[in-house]
């Protein structure tokens, strides 16, 4: 399990005062261009976690209608899987499944950590899969419109969306890496995209970064470059928020 206290940014400085707003956000940037994702720590009681993540864009609602959304285990739920109950989940991007950009970013913050073992988002660079490919391989991953399906736990909700998309897809000079281990469905003889999702989950295994939360810690990252998981808790009283920033 990889590390990289490179993208942990602290609210506090050395003396524990709260860094001045220009400072923190002007290295909140850096650190999630860089890095991909960004993990605040230290953060106190009073930051408004909402309006700091309203200057990254506007928010973008989930399938359900959600903006500001609950991520707590629900009743029920545990037998399939689904983001809203205590089981691991398997690498993905967000909104793989939907018509349109997925969310540029995605925003979780912590208001009470789980008790015990497990719980923590887990997060991989996509980058890092993607040097694993030729250019050519590149442009069949561009240039082929593959269908995904969606989870079992939104199904049960009354979701059934069914997208087309290719798995990399470009946008204003952005490259859009679309994931999902279980979801995308890879036509019969498509090595290529056999590979990525095999290769994304053997990397995604040894290289990850977990992170572990404490209460009002922040995570961010870039959804159209980081692939992200989770790993099963037991704590029914784990409880974040989470937002989805639109490009
Ligand atoms: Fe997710």
């Amino acid at each position: 399990m990889a590390r990289n206290p490179d993208s942990v940014l602290s609210c506090v400085d050395m003396n524990g005062d709260v860094l001045a707003d220009g400072v923190l956000r002007y290295a909140f940037r850096q650190l999630l261009g860089n890095n991909g994702y960004v993990h605040v720590v230290n953060v106190p009681e009073s930051f408004d976690h909402v309006e700091f993540l309203k200057e990254m864009g506007e928010f973008q609602p989930t399938p359900t209608g959600t903006v500001v959304g609950d991520v707590k285990p629900e009743r029920g739920m545990d037998d399939v899987n689904h983001g809203q109950n205590r089981g691991g989940l398997t690498p993905h991007t967000e909104g793989y499944e939907f018509h349109g950009l997925p969310p540029r970013y995605l925003g979780l913050w912590c208001v009470n950590p789980p008790a015990g073992q497990g719980g923590e988002t887990t997060i991989f660079d996509g980058n890092r899969v993607l040097t694993e490919f030729t250019d050519d391989e590149r442009v069949h991953l561009r240039d082929t419109a593959y269908r995904w399906g969606s989870t079992e736990g939104l199904a049960r909700h009354g979701v059934r969306p069914t997208a087309e998309h290719p798995v990399l897809e470009e946008h204003d000079g952005e490259t859009i890496f679309r994931f999902s281990t279980n979801y995308l469905v890879v036509p019969d003889g498509d090595d290529v995209a056999r590979r990525v999702i095999d290769r994304g989950n053997e990397l995604f295994a040894e290289r990850h970064i977990a992170v572990r939360y404490r209460r009002h810690d922040l995570l961010v990252w870039d959804n159209w470059r980081m692939l992200h998981s989770r790993n099963a808790f037991e704590d029914p009283e784990r409880h974040l928020k989470r937002v989805q920033i639109a490009a």
